[in-house]
Protein backbone atom coordinates (compact mmCIF):
# COMPACT_ATOMS: atom_id res chain seq x y z
CA UNK A 1 0.00 0.00 0.00
CA UNK A 2 1.52 3.51 -1.19
CA UNK A 3 0.31 6.37 0.98
CA UNK A 4 -0.12 9.79 -0.71
CA UNK A 5 -1.61 12.65 -0.27
CA UNK A 6 -3.81 14.33 -3.22
CA UNK A 7 -5.67 17.49 -3.50
CA UNK A 8 -5.26 17.66 0.69
CA UNK A 9 -7.05 14.05 0.71
CA UNK A 10 -4.69 11.15 2.55
CA UNK A 11 -5.40 8.33 -0.41
CA UNK A 12 -4.08 4.79 0.18
CA UNK A 13 -3.74 2.98 -3.50
CA UNK A 14 -2.56 -0.57 -4.06
CA UNK A 15 -0.16 -0.62 -7.02
CA UNK A 16 3.46 -1.50 -7.84
CA UNK A 17 5.77 1.48 -6.84
CA UNK A 18 6.99 1.94 -10.33
CA UNK A 19 3.39 2.54 -11.75
CA UNK A 20 2.98 6.07 -13.52
CA UNK A 21 1.44 8.33 -10.97
CA UNK A 22 -0.87 9.33 -14.12
CA UNK A 23 -1.94 5.61 -14.13
CA UNK A 24 -2.38 5.87 -10.69
CA UNK A 25 -4.22 9.32 -10.46
CA UNK A 26 -6.90 8.19 -13.62
CA UNK A 27 -7.54 4.49 -12.76
CA UNK A 28 -7.08 4.17 -8.99
CA UNK A 29 -8.27 7.73 -8.09
CA UNK A 30 -10.34 8.38 -10.59
CA UNK A 31 -9.17 12.09 -11.36
CA UNK A 32 -9.39 12.06 -15.34
CA UNK A 33 -8.40 15.92 -15.73
CA UNK A 34 -4.76 14.67 -15.70
CA UNK A 35 -4.65 13.63 -19.74
CA UNK A 36 -2.22 11.30 -21.53
CA UNK A 37 -0.42 12.40 -24.11
CA UNK A 38 3.34 10.66 -25.20
CA UNK A 39 3.60 8.65 -21.83
CA UNK A 40 7.66 10.26 -22.63
CA UNK A 41 7.47 13.62 -20.90
CA UNK A 42 7.81 15.48 -24.33
CA UNK A 43 4.02 16.89 -24.19
CA UNK A 44 3.35 18.25 -20.96
CA UNK A 45 -0.52 16.87 -20.97
CA UNK A 46 -0.42 15.11 -17.30
CA UNK A 47 1.32 17.95 -15.74
CA UNK A 48 0.66 17.99 -11.91
CA UNK A 49 2.17 19.77 -9.28
CA UNK A 50 4.05 17.75 -6.57
CA UNK A 51 5.24 20.06 -3.63
CA UNK A 52 4.02 22.77 -6.23
CA UNK A 53 6.45 21.74 -8.75
CA UNK A 54 4.84 21.26 -12.51
CA UNK A 55 5.72 17.58 -12.55
CA UNK A 56 5.18 15.04 -15.73
CA UNK A 57 3.03 12.35 -14.24
CA UNK A 58 3.29 10.34 -16.97
CA UNK A 59 6.78 9.24 -15.57
CA UNK A 60 7.02 9.35 -12.23
CA UNK A 61 6.71 6.19 -10.21
CA UNK A 62 4.51 6.93 -7.55
CA UNK A 63 6.77 5.72 -4.94
CA UNK A 64 8.58 8.32 -5.50
CA UNK A 65 5.60 11.11 -4.46
CA UNK A 66 4.42 8.75 -0.94
CA UNK A 67 4.21 11.38 1.23
CA UNK A 68 4.41 14.58 -0.92
CA UNK A 69 1.60 17.21 -1.69
CA UNK A 70 0.44 16.45 -5.04
CA UNK A 71 -1.97 18.72 -6.85
CA UNK A 72 -4.11 18.18 -9.94
CA UNK A 73 -6.02 20.11 -11.74
CA UNK A 74 -9.31 18.95 -9.78
CA UNK A 75 -7.58 20.43 -6.50
CA UNK A 76 -6.29 23.57 -8.40
CA UNK A 77 -9.65 24.90 -6.62
CA UNK A 78 -12.53 23.58 -5.21
CA UNK A 79 -14.64 26.61 -7.71
CA UNK A 80 -12.84 27.64 -10.87
CA UNK A 81 -12.13 30.15 -8.82
CA UNK A 82 -7.96 30.09 -9.25
CA UNK A 83 -6.67 33.03 -10.99
CA UNK A 84 -5.60 30.70 -13.86
CA UNK A 85 -8.94 29.38 -14.53
CA UNK A 86 -11.11 32.41 -14.15
CA UNK A 87 -8.31 33.87 -16.81
CA UNK A 88 -8.70 30.86 -19.32
CA UNK A 89 -12.29 30.96 -19.09
CA UNK A 90 -12.33 35.04 -20.03
CA UNK A 91 -10.11 34.56 -22.47
CA UNK A 92 -10.83 31.56 -24.12
CA UNK A 93 -8.27 29.82 -24.00
CA UNK A 94 -9.19 26.24 -25.32
CA UNK A 95 -9.69 24.63 -28.69
CA UNK A 96 -10.31 20.89 -28.34
CA UNK A 97 -9.14 21.07 -24.60
CA UNK A 98 -6.79 18.60 -24.44
CA UNK A 99 -3.93 19.60 -23.35
CA UNK A 100 -5.45 22.60 -21.10
CA UNK A 101 -5.38 20.65 -17.77
CA UNK A 102 -1.80 20.29 -18.54
CA UNK A 103 -1.09 23.85 -19.55
CA UNK A 104 -3.32 25.43 -16.50
CA UNK A 105 -1.10 23.38 -14.15
CA UNK A 106 1.93 24.36 -15.69
CA UNK A 107 1.14 28.26 -15.80
CA UNK A 108 -0.11 28.43 -12.21
CA UNK A 109 2.88 26.93 -10.98
CA UNK A 110 4.80 29.65 -12.94
CA UNK A 111 2.46 32.69 -11.33
CA UNK A 112 3.59 30.73 -7.81
CA UNK A 113 7.56 31.02 -8.76
CA UNK A 114 7.06 34.48 -10.76
CA UNK A 115 4.07 36.54 -10.05
CA UNK A 116 4.10 38.83 -12.92
CA UNK A 117 6.03 36.31 -15.70
CA UNK A 118 7.43 38.49 -19.08
CA UNK A 119 6.52 37.46 -22.50
CA UNK A 120 9.78 35.50 -22.44
CA UNK A 121 9.53 33.45 -18.76
CA UNK A 122 6.15 32.39 -20.32
CA UNK A 123 7.77 31.13 -23.16
CA UNK A 124 10.26 29.55 -21.07
CA UNK A 125 8.21 28.41 -18.61
CA UNK A 126 5.76 26.87 -21.09
CA UNK A 127 7.76 25.04 -23.99
CA UNK A 128 7.39 21.24 -22.28
CA UNK A 129 3.44 22.27 -22.95
CA UNK A 130 2.43 21.18 -26.62
CA UNK A 131 -0.34 22.12 -28.32
CA UNK A 132 -1.29 20.90 -31.33
CA UNK A 133 -4.67 23.68 -31.76
CA UNK A 134 -1.92 25.85 -31.19
CA UNK A 135 -3.53 27.71 -28.76
CA UNK A 136 -0.57 29.37 -27.56
CA UNK A 137 -1.07 33.15 -28.33
CA UNK A 138 -3.97 32.91 -26.33
CA UNK A 139 -2.32 30.64 -23.37
CA UNK A 140 0.39 33.74 -23.12
CA UNK A 141 -2.54 36.63 -23.17
CA UNK A 142 -4.04 34.77 -20.77
CA UNK A 143 -1.21 34.21 -18.22
CA UNK A 144 -0.58 38.08 -18.21
CA UNK A 145 -4.76 38.29 -16.98
CA UNK A 146 -4.03 35.63 -14.25
CA UNK A 147 -1.51 37.19 -13.39
CA UNK A 148 -3.69 40.98 -13.03
CA UNK A 149 -6.46 39.00 -11.58
CA UNK A 150 -4.39 37.91 -9.10
CA UNK A 151 -2.37 41.36 -8.40
CA UNK A 152 -6.39 42.31 -7.46
CA UNK A 153 -6.23 44.33 -10.95
CA UNK A 154 -9.37 42.81 -12.59
CA UNK A 155 -11.01 44.82 -15.38
CA UNK A 156 -7.85 45.21 -17.68
CA UNK A 157 -5.81 42.95 -19.45
CA UNK A 158 -2.39 42.06 -19.37
CA UNK A 159 -0.08 42.88 -22.12
S1 LIG B 1 1.84 12.39 -21.28
FE1 LIG B 1 3.31 13.06 -19.86
S2 LIG B 1 4.47 14.55 -20.93
FE2 LIG B 1 3.14 13.68 -22.45
S1 LIG C 1 -6.45 22.87 -27.21
FE1 LIG C 1 -6.26 21.13 -28.51
S2 LIG C 1 -4.31 20.34 -28.05
FE2 LIG C 1 -4.37 22.22 -27.01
Amino acid sequence: MIKLTVNGQPRDVDVSGDTPLLWVLRDSLGLTGTKFGCGMSLCGACTVHVEGAPTRACITPVESVAGKAITTIEGLSSDRSHPVQKAWMEIDVPQCGYCQSGQIMSAAALLEQNPKPSDADIDAAMSGNICRCGTYPRIRKAIHKAAAIAAGQTGREGG
